[in-house]
């Protein structure tokens, strides 16, 4: 694992276009996000490729996981969770006391794979999403909860 550059951009676009569940950003708007003031980018690679990426970013105490996909053939094999637990120990490193997202609800298998990771559900918001339009689930995990220790 490895911090995103600026030169991933071209590998999470393409990683993202076959990721309908996420929000797809073009090559320039992952280069911007990593310019955000408390923004962290994560990448892994296999065999000297990009095979998957996490983008969020903390306003002190709360962070925000704003995108993270692995490539569909390498799905299921750890990578989401590796990034995942990556951003969140960094986030809490960081002086963060919350870390929250936001996930189509029609995603089965992202809402599961935070779960997994200790999110729950804390709320909704109608209309979230374009492309198509769909519901948020927003989700989140708090350091004082104990299944973290
Ligand atoms: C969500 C995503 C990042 C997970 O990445 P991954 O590398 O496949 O995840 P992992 O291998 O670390 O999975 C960890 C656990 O999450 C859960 N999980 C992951 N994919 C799942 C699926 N399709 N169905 C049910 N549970 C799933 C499982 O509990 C899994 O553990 P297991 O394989 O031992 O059963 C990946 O599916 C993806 O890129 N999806 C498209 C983009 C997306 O939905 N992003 C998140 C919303 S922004």
């Amino acid at each position: 694992m490895r911090m995103l550059r600026a030169e991933d951009a071209e590998a999470v676009a393409e990683i993202l276009r076959q990721a309908p569940q996420a929000v797809f950003w073009p090559e320039a708007s992952v280069k911007e996000v990593l310019e955000w003031k408390g923004s962290l980018g994560l990448v892994i690679e296999a065999a000297g490729k990009v095979v998957g990426f996490l983008i969020g970013r903390q306003t002190t105490e709360e962070a925000e996981v704003l995108n993270l996909a692995v490539a569909p053939q390498d799905r299921r094999k750890g990578t989401g969770g590796r990034l995942l637990q990556a951003a969140v120990e960094e986030f809490r490193t960081r002086g963060a006391n919350r870390v929250y997202l936001e996930v189509r609800e029609s995603n089965a298998a992202g809402i599961a794979f935070y779960e997994k990771h200790g999110f729950w559900k804390a709320g909704r918001r109608e209309g979230y999403y374009r492309d198509p339009v769909e519901t948020a689930i927003i989700m989140q995990k708090r350091f004082e909860d104990s299944r973290e220790r």
